[in-house]
């Protein structure tokens, strides 16, 4: 099904390639080798099975009126977000991972023995020390090595690009990624411009090494980073020092992690502006175009910014993935969530081409086009 489906985008590229129309649908071969960028297109790795977990606590945004001055008509009409998913009491971050990461397997069907690597992509871990030794344990991926990933609301974009490198340099055959995220453990609840936005979901990916061109499901990626916009979100360590009573009077840090912060407005012109942008990027570099895309899967920040890119790279609304009316912002979580619920649905088919962004803290962003094979 895969290979009949890269099989028919492959014979227009080579029709249109002969063809003279300017209006033909699909980019030339000799367009995308022309605009390929060596070393960010096709690599030898493909998603093959995915899972998902969100919070167990569904709370509506007329809750949210008890705390701040805030409505359920003005969250709507701003964000798109209806409810989010918060984590119950005494579940954590590592148990909605895992659970999603069981689901990926099953659906993968890979035995979790075979996994080589596992990557967890989260800034909210039960242990700042890492979640993913223990998720891979908990599993029972007992020869993998593991570590997480920090790349805020882009880590599970700026984590497949990971997995990918170690899969194209044939290092390891087969990597479970998971994105996952409770921001509300950061957040600032008498903060309406944050309260309101986040949910804690978790979602994963298996991803195995391929050979040839054909068989390969990331066909191309683009990843940035600009530090200069770090304050416009960011969860800070605030210093406090204490002298330690002994001869050199030691000053020792013992201050703390402190709640979330964001210029929302300025997040906001970030995102509109980078998103389509990446996203072309992450086209070009696979030889494609806004034409071949089947589902475009943006991290569910604000459905505003869903229809702007979509708009802007001339994507329909029909054919963007959103769930974030259920979910809110679930950062790194958000794709993989998205993703699961769309080939849950059955809505992704196998061969259908996925352009995923992710953007968020950092300032950090990036994207990557998916061929589905499932
Ligand atoms: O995941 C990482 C990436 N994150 C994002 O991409 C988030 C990007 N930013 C956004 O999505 C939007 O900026 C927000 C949803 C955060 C805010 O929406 P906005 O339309 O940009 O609102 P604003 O901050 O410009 O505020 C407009 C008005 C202000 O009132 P005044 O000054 O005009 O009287 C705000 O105080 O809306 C007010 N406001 C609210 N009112 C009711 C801000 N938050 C709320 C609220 N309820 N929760």
């Amino acid at each position: 099904m895969i290979l009949k489906k890269y099989a028919s985008i492959s014979r227009v590229h080579m029709n249109s390639a002969v063809s003279s129309d300017p209006t033909s649908k699909k980019t030339s071969d000799a367009d995308a080798i022309a605009k390929s960028v060596e070393g960010k297109s096709w690599f030898k790795c493909r998603p093959v099975g995915v899972g998902a977990c969100a919070g167990q606590q569904t709370v509506p945004n007329k809750a949210f009126e008890a705390l701040v001055d805030t409505n359920d008509a003005w969250i709507k009409k701003r964000t798109g977000i209806a409810k989010r998913h918060l984590l119950a009491e005494g579940v954590g971050l590592r148990d909605i991972a895992v659970a999603s990461a069981q689901e990926a397997l099953l659906n993968s069907k890979v035995a979790p023995e075979d996994i080589d690597l596992v990557i967890v992509a989260t800034s909210s871990p039960d242990d700042l020390f890492g979640d993913a030794a223990s998720v891979a344990s908990a599993i029972g991926a007992t020869n993998a090595a593991a570590f997480d990933l920090t790349a805020a609301c882009s880590g599970f974009v700026f984590g497949m690009v990971t997995a990918s490198q170690f899969l194209q340099s044939g290092t390891y055959k087969k990597v479970l990624l998971v994105g996952a995220d409770a921001l509300s453990r950061f957040l600032d609840w008498s903060d309406r411009g944050t309260c309101i936005l986040f949910g804690d979901g978790a979602g994963a990916v298996v991803l195995e090494a391929t050979e040839t061109k054909e068989a390969s499901g990331l066909l191309g990626f683009a990843l940035h980073s600009n530090g200069k916009g770090y304050s416009n979100l960011k969860v800070p360590f605030q210093s406090k020092y204490i002298e330690v009573q002994n001869e050199e009077h030691t000053k020792i840090d013992q201050g703390e992690y402190q709640k979330m912060t964001m210029n929302g407005p300025e997040v906001y012109k970030f995102a509109v502006h980078e998103v389509p942008l990446v996203v072309k990027e992450a086209l070009t570099n696979a030889g494609l175009t806004s034409n071949d895309v089947d589902w475009l899967l943006l991290h569910q920040a604000n459905v505003r910014i869903m229809e702007h890119a979509a708009k802007e790279l001339n994507i329909p609304m029909d054919k963007v993935l959103k769930n974030i009316e259920e979910y809110g912002n679930t950062s790194a979580g958000s794709i993989p969530l998205a993703l699961t619920e769309a080939v849950r649905a059955g809505k992704i088919k196998p061969g259908d081409v996925i352009a995923i962004s992710g953007f968020g803290a950092g300032l950090s962003w990036g994207a990557a086009i998916i061929r589905w094979s499932g």
